[in-house]
């Protein structure tokens, strides 16, 4: 039996604040959730939706390093621009907070802490990749190689992005130093590892077997995960910008990225409801649902699940609508080789138009597969879907209401046959379009809603001819 929740916390993937964000990020992850926590607010059932930029990791560092700024000056940079281009595109977050935050550093600081003196970690010294050059170990993204599956060259210490696969620095072929591009070497150094293998038995009882219902690219992917096997992964990491490690004997050593940026949308919500916070993150009676893209899939699905249930007090996520790619006039988007429409560049050039790129993006949502976005389609769209049958649909109401009714929209009056059958088929739309949102399926969703627009164009050409008051399909 389906059970009854009392409230609804919605997450969004933390964007890194490294640059701006662009339609991938939209159409990936804040559309659909937008999506899913207005039509909650207009069922009128509890809901917050948490989002927030992502300041720590590599990826800053790189940006910074390359731009000769620090790391705080590129979050603050890119915090700004996100935030105020989300506000302007309509996505109604009740808080778009940052994990440079005072109470996240706390928060995940504190959570690092809870999980040591319970010792859910395991510490271990091991031979990494460090930059003899840079004076530096190379974690993530500091190390670029081939790709062991895929073997296309660039593949990032931590994941390649060609194929999607999460790897360590140590899978890489040829590794080489994206700092100063010199061979590294193998250091010794001392981290602490989460014992995943450890969680692997109810990890796979809890996705594999009672959660059928996620999605099949989600499901599909934690499955292959499970069936390799989990490995105990580092929670830390060797670098100088972070979340220092809680610890006494941790110089030098900070939060791994991925350990404190899920931790994120709990400070964002403590940020928000200082004194409710635990209510939406601890009830069972709460449920969490994070709008991710694919290439998130394992630390949603595995790695922060795991974090949760070691720490014992939280719920687990009910569900994980995990996008696949947009890309780009056949094109993979991306940041680096500056191939993307920016969401502030597109505010800009169309002034007024948010709700066409909502709809375009819906459209072509990559639900279960990769997509393209091209202007050819979006212009297809704006003139074939939105102008020719919904502004039809509009515009046609407006005028004959003006025309007969002298714009008040008028009693009702008798209901012919036709008018009856017609307001039915608007009660089967909405009954079709709950019924696709409750099951995330956005693209269907919005297809089966422009029916209502079809059908209004129907029955009002249909009424309309010959005589207003005395519809045809009844003379
Ligand atoms: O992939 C990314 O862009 C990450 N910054 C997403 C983080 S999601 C969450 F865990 F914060
Ligand atoms: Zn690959």
């Amino acid at each position: 039996m389906e059970k009854k929740f009392k409230r609804t916390t919605v997450t969004s993937a933390l964007p890194y604040a490294n640059g701006p964000v662009h339609i991938g990020h939209l159409a990936g992850v804040y559309v659909p959730a937008d999506i899913y926590v207005r039509y909650l607010r207009l069922k009128k059932e509890d809901v917050l939706f948490i989002g927030g930029s992502d300041e720590h990791g590599v990826p800053i560092t790189i940006r910074a390093k390359k731009e000769g700024v620090t790391p705080q000056d590129i979050v603050d940079r890119f915090h700004s621009l996100i935030k105020k281009s989300f506000e302007e595109f309509g996505i109604s977050f009740d808080i778009y907070s940052r994990t440079t935050s005072q109470t996240h550093h706390q928060l995940a600081s504190d959570f690092f802490k809870t999980l040591y003196e319970k010792g859910e970690f395991i510490e271990k010294t091991s031979e990494q990749y460090y930059d003899e050059e840079a004076h530096q170990f190379l974690a993530d993204r500091y190390i670029t190689g081939e790709c062991p599956h895929c073997h296309s060259e660039g593949a990032y210490g931590d994941q390649c992005e060609k194929c999607g696969t999460s790897l360590s620095p140590t899978d890489l072929i040829n590794p080489k130093s994206a700092i100063s591009g010199s061979q590294p070497v193998m250091r010794e150094t001392k981290h602490w590892y989460l014992p995943l293998d450890k969680h692997e038995g109810w990890l796979r009882k809890w996705i594999l077997e009672d959660h059928k219902e996620w999605r099949p690219n989600v499901y599909g992917q934690c499955k292959s995960w499970l069936d390799m096997g989990l490995q105990p992964r580092a929670v830390s990491r060797d670098l100088d910008w972070g979340i220092p490690v809680p610890l006494k004997d941790a110089e030098g050593k900070v939060l791994y990225v991925w350990f404190d940026a899920p931790i994120g949308y709990i400070s964002n919500t403590k940020e928000l409801l200082p004194d409710s916070w635990e209510t939406w993150w601890k009830d069972p009676e709460s449920r969490l649902i994070h709008f991710i893209g694919k290439d998130n899939i394992v630390f949603h699905c595995i790695v922060f699940p795991a974090m949760l249930k070691a720490e014992g007090s939280y719920i687990l996520p009910d569900n994980v609508p995990g996008n696949e790619f947009l890309n780009l006039e056949g094109d993979k988007i991306s940041t680096s080789r500056n191939w993307a429409v920016w969401l502030h560049e597109y505010l800009a050039d169309f002034p007024g138009k948010q709700d066409v790129l909502r709809y375009v993006l819906t459209a072509n949502a990559p639900e279960t597969k990769d997509n393209d976005f091209t202007w050819k389609d979006f212009q297809a769209r704006n003139n074939n879907e939105l102008v020719a049958v919904y502004g039809n649909f509009v515009n046609r109401a407006m005028v004959l209401t003006q025309k007969y009714f002298d714009s008040c929209v008028p009693a009702q009056g008798e209901l012919t046959d036709y008018d009856q059958e017609t307001l039915r088929e608007f009660a089967d739309v909405k009954a079709e379009v709950e019924k696709l949102l409750d099951v995330f399926k956005f693209r269907d969703a919005q297809k089966e809603a422009m029916n209502l627009a079809r059908i209004g164009n129907k029955y009002l050409a249909d009424t309309e001819l010959g005589n207003w008051q005395r519809p045809i399909w009844n003379a």
